[in-house]
Order: structure tokens, then sequence, then C-alpha cells
């Protein structure tokens, strides 16, 4: 296949064919290795063949800054580590179609089956691209950041876009990251540099980026048009296909993530050994939210949704908040945020055997500081997207 040059692990099972290379870990595994993500376990979507880059050319990967601006640029890597503050954000990166199995068991959507492993959470080290975009100086009717990648695809190259003011906001942290947890990029995540746009779906963080392209209308990129959007829910693929009125409407392109959350443990399909285990069972898993918008609750169900009762949370990332004014791997942790969170966080509550011995399932649903909640019904759409009703597991009694 064209990916032979990209060591991958064993472990992550496949989502798609041969080529291109599409992943998740198995979700037990990716929880028990904690709020960083290897690079080895860590989800992969790439629509395409991952661009070969030797060791050796890294530094002078080069990217250019054109469209609206008063200074065209072009920028090395080498550039981004000798002339500009690096800095290391601990970020969760969301595939757009986590969980979308669901979706695709009520009907078909246009998108293959994510288990509920399309997350994943790196220290992600690079520079803050309002540092670069302000050099070129933006010009005064500039309101989008079109950004391109190396890789040629069917439809051309993959592409998505921004709103300035949002790379402008130093709290949205948006960044070129050239590492991640301390290593260069490995090949499936953008070696040797990507863009990282916390809080939103994965789908906007464009890898190997070549362009930014400052513009005053959304990306027209394919892929920009055809990917990463909640259609309405009467749009099925034949009408999508007719009719590309539906794809056209930006009202429907997919930015913020929503909360959501999975039960890592139990498993689909473990068997609870009810009747002889302890007293009680440590239910647990992750939760995460979009725009910077925190966590703040998690709530667990054994009726069906009747009553509910709340799970401990752990905010991982707050342990590297206390590392303020501290350097992690050659870039400045910034805090300025801290009031923002741009991570997943673990969920668990202790329920006693003879509890679940009762349930025929658990339910978990997660709100966030807007309040906004996971909903009971899925909404279905064409894309498969987005999907984000209550998690559910079923519980199986081995007695
Ligand atoms: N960037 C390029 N150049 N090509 C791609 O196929 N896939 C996007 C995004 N950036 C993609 C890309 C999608 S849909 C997602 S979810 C994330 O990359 C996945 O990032 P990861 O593979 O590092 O987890």
């Amino acid at each position: 296949t064209p990916d032979a040059h990209v060591p991958r692990d064993s472990r992550l099972i496949r989502l798609t064919g041969v080529h291109p290379f599409n992943c998740e870990g198995p979700l037990s595994e990716l929880y028990n290795e904690g709020f960083l993500t290897s690079p080895d376990l860590f989800y992969v979507r790439n629509h395409g063949a991952v661009p070969e880059v030797q060791d050796s050319e890294c530094l002078d990967w080069e990217f250019s800054v054109e469209g609206l601006v008063q200074n065209p640029l072009k920028i090395t890597l080498r550039d981004l580590l000798q002339e500009y503050e690096n800095v290391t954000y601990p970020i969760t990166l969301v595939c757009a179609g986590n969980r979308r199995k669901e979706q695709n068991q009520v009907r078909k959507s246009k998108g293959f089956s994510w288990g509920a492993a399309g997350v994943s959470t790196a220290l992600f080290t690079g520079v803050v691209m309002k540092d670069i975009i302000e050099r070129a100086k933006p010009l005064r009717k500039a309101k989008y950041v079109c950004m391109e990648g190396a890789d040629k695809l069917p439809n051309g190259y993959y592409g998505t876009s921004v709103k300035l003011n949002w790379v402008m906001d130093p709290n949205r942290a948006i960044m070129l990251a050239h590492k991640m947890n301390g290593e260069p990029l490995t090949p499936d995540h953008g070696k040797p540099l990507r863009a990282v746009i916390p809080g939103q779906i994965g789908g906007r963080s464009v890898k190997w980026i070549k362009r930014l392209i400052v513009t005053a209308e959304p990306s027209d990129n394919w892929y920009h048009i055809y990917d990463n959007r909640v259609l309405p829910t009467m749009v099925d693929p034949d009408e999508s296909a007719k009719n590309p009125k539906w794809w056209m409407d930006e009202r429907y392109a997919i930015y913020d993530l929503s909360p959501n959350a999975a039960t890592a443990f139990p498993a689909h399909e473990e068997k609870l050994d009810i009747a002889s285990a302890s007293e009680t069972y440590n239910v647990r898993g992750y939760a995460y939210s979009g725009g910077g918008r925190r966590v703040t609750r998690c709530e667990l169900s054994l009726d069906k949704g009747k009553t509910w009762r709340l799970a401990n949370i752990d905010y991982a990332e707050d342990r590297y908040r206390a590392y303020e004014d501290k350097t992690l791997f050659g870039g400045r942790l910034d805090m300025d945020w801290r009031e923002t969170s741009f991570c997943w966080c673990f969920w668990n509550l202790d329920i006693a055997t003879s509890e679940l011995a009762d349930a025929s399932d658990i339910l978990v649903r997660a709100m966030d500081e807007a309040m906004c909640i996971m909903p009971r019904d899925m909404y279905w759409s064409v894309l498969g997207m987005m999907n984000n009703p209550w998690y559910r597991i079923a519980i199986h009694n081995s007695h």
C-alpha cells in the first residue's frame, strides 16, 4: 500500500479496508492508558495516503501564509522553532464520527462505523497560529483562515477553514504543532507539522499542513463542503446526492464538539461475575465537551433513565495546569486559558453488584458548563456525525 513507510501498532482496530488507514484502539486499553494517549493507540483518520517525509527533511518543511494579507509569508519548521515562541497544551482530539456505529445500526449512514474510541489526548507543542497570522498582517475584509494539507486526494488536497477571530483569540489556543507528548509527530498524525484546533472536531485540525490562506469566505475545499457536517435528519443518502444545496449551507458545518461520554468498564459483552464478585463494581469511562467548556457532571442510570446518580469526575488536565510557569517538552505551558478545558475527563462510580445483577443496562450521560446535556434520543444524519445520545452498556451476568 502507499503507506508502507508508516509504522503502526498492531493493537489498532482497522475500521475501513486496507487503504486509507482509519482506526481506533480498543476502548479498554485507551482508557487504561489514562489522560495522555500514546501515538500507538491514538485514533487515526486519514482520507488518503500519508505523505512520506524523511527525518532529515522535517526542519525544511515549508508552508505558506497567503490570501488576504499584506505580507504573504513562507515559513519553515526551522523558523517556527527559532523565531517563534513554542507552547505546550494538553488537547483532546475527537473525530466527528466518534460513536457512528450506533447510527449505522439504526440506519446506514454514509460513513464507516467508529466505536467510542475515536478520541485521544496528547500534549501538543507548537506555535499559536495567531502569532503567525499577525506577522502576515491580515487585511480588514479577512474573515477566515483556510488550511490545506499535503495529502493529494481524489478531490484535491485535504482542506477546511476556521474563523479568523477564533484564530486571533489566544484563549482558543489554535496552533500549528510539531510534537505530541514531547516527541516529533508520527507520520499518521501529521509529521512534521499539523494544525490543532482545540475544542472542535478533529476534522478541522489539518495534518501535513502546507498552506494557510486568509479569506473572506469559508473554505471551498471539497472536504470542507462534503465532510464534517450534520445535515437535517430528513436528508437521506439519495436526497443528499441529488441536491447539493444541502452541502453548501455553512450552517450545517460542525465546529465545536458537543458533550459526549462512553463507558469503558464494563465493556460491551464483558461478563460480570456478579454472584461471586466483591461487593461493588467501579463503573468508569470518559467524557468530553466542546468549545473549551468543561464537563460539569456525569450521571448513570440503571433504570433506563428514570433515576440518575452522580458519578465522580477526575479532571486529569488540572495536574498539568499545576505546572504553571514551567516548561514542558521545550514549550512553555501557557495557562492563560485555565478557565477553559480542551480535554477529556474521566468519571467513575462504585455500584453494588447486587444492583447491577438486577439491572439490564447502564446508561451514562454528561453535561457541560453551558448546561448542554447528552440527549436521550439519537439525531440521525446522513454522515452519521456527532452521535451523542445516552451511552448504553447492556449488562451480561455470567451466572
Ligand atoms: N488532515 C489531512 N491533511 N488529511 C486528512 O485526511 N483528516 C482529518 C484531520 N486532518 C485529515 C486531516 C480528520 S477527519 C480528523 S478526525 C483528524 O485529522 C484526525 O487526526 P489524527 O489522525 O491525528 O487522529
